[in-house]
């Protein structure tokens, strides 16, 4: 049988009468899902682009022929799922299927769903709507999920493991301990606690970058003060000498809008992971950038850095590369909030050699105050 395209969309062009009225091809062709359309002989009628590339055929192989043949659907016990569901001589009142994942010829995943079209109820069915779906999305959704809650897990049984021992023994050996151990081993378990707790707060904003919940806050934001802030503070707590650090600010920047909070926990990210996993000064640099449409922050140390074949996994949820990372979290999280300013972040070499982290925030009010 001769076939026609339609803005795109592939129909037969017999004497089977289009279920998709006119107009409706060019939307079912910017469709993200597959859309093949029979008639009440289970002769495909139409079919999107969306479709045959899910199912690798072109729309000429399914046009004109009976769908039964050219696409054997299969459950995934091996049943030809046209022979259960049959559509088309089945109880005359059933209206479609609800989704389900069905084998493709070649053996690939497909999430299948049906609409019958009958002219009246009880009337016999004048046209199949058949909703196709590529399952790798949801697979790989599923993969990283369980990933999720296996490292979650493993990330929360340490921790608690070492609570629940130190509490046993101090219940347990109470007298026998000094008081020295005894608070050592409090200490322990506070640490341990203070550890839980920010793993919880890092997974609750992991959850709203994944789910577009981040909300920020913006209004202008002094940077320059901010970080003299940050390292003011990592002076005061005794850690570190004030030669650790250096801070160079570039002249004339542009006025930023950021949700303040959002920004302190931007810098106090890198700059923990610069005297965690870096070594040597620590360098962090203002400037104008993009031609003085953002502001720019530098952030860099003198550390090992990171190799080259990392820079693409290293913003990518629980990436670590030696054991005494943390948790992996962390520059997920940056990258999360800088994109929600609609900033970008990159890693490159320090001339040190060190890790540099460079991130931009576009500089003027957003929309809403402008
Ligand atoms: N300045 C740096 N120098 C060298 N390696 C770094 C640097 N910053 C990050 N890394 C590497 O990138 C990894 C991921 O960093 P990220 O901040 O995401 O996690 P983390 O610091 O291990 O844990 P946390 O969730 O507590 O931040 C680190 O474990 C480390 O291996
Ligand atoms: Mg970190």
């Amino acid at each position: 049988m001769a076939s026609e395209r339609v803005n795109g969309t592939s129909r037969g062009s017999a004497d089977s009468s289009p279920a998709l009225p006119a107009g409706a091809h060019v939307l079912a062709d910017r469709l993200p899902d597959g859309l093949i359309v029979t008639d009440g002989h289970a002769v495909v009628t139409e079919v999107n682009a969306r479709a045959c590339s899910i199912v690798g055929m072109p729309a000429e192989d399914l046009l004109g022929k009976d769908i039964r043949e050219v696409l054997p659907l299969q459950d995934v016990d091996g049943r030809s799922w046209w022979e259960c569901s049959d559509p088309w001589h089945g109880i005359n009142i059933r209206s479609g299927h609800r989704e389900r994942l069905l084998l493709l010829p070649g053996g690939d995943e497909a999430l299948v769903s049906a609409k019958y079209v009958r002219p009246g109820r009880g009337k016999p069915v004048t046209a199949v709507v058949v909703a196709l779906r590529d399952a790798h999305a949801r697979r790989r959704l599923e993969a990283n999920n369980s990933v999720l809650v296996a490292t979650v897990a493993h990330e929360l049984r340490s921790p608690l493991t070492s609570v629940k021992g130190f509490s046993s023994t101090l219940r347990r050996r109470w007298d026998q301990l000094e008081d020295q151990q005894k608070l050592w081993m409090i200490e322990a378990i506070e640490a341990d606690a203070d550890r839980v707790a920010r793993l919880i707060t890092e997974l609750l904003d992991v959850s709203r970058i994944d789910s577009g919940r981040l909300q920020v806050r913006s209004q202008p934001v002094d940077l320059p003060a901010k970080i003299r802030a940050h390292v003011e503070s990592l002076l005061t707590s005794g850690d570190y000498e004030q030669d650790r650090f250096q801070i160079e600010v570039e002249p004339d920047l542009p006025e930023v809008w950021a949700d303040p909070d959002r920004v302190d926990q931007i810098l106090a990210n890198l700059l923990e992971n610069a005297l965690r996993h870096g070594e040597g000064a620590v360098r962090l640099g203002v400037s104008a950038g993009d031609g003085g449409e953002a502001i720019e922050v530098t952030v860099s140390d003198d550390g090992p850095g990171i190799e080259e074949e990392h820079h693409s996994v290293i913003f990518t949820r629980f990436w670590h590369s030696r054991p005494q990372g943390g948790t992996g979290l962390g520059l997920y999280i940056v990258r999360g909030l800088v994109e929600a300013h609609g900033g970008q972040i990159s890693v490159g070499r320090a001339p040190s050699g060190g890790a540099e982290f460079r991130f931009t925030l576009p500089a003027g009010a957003p929309e809403q105050f402008a």
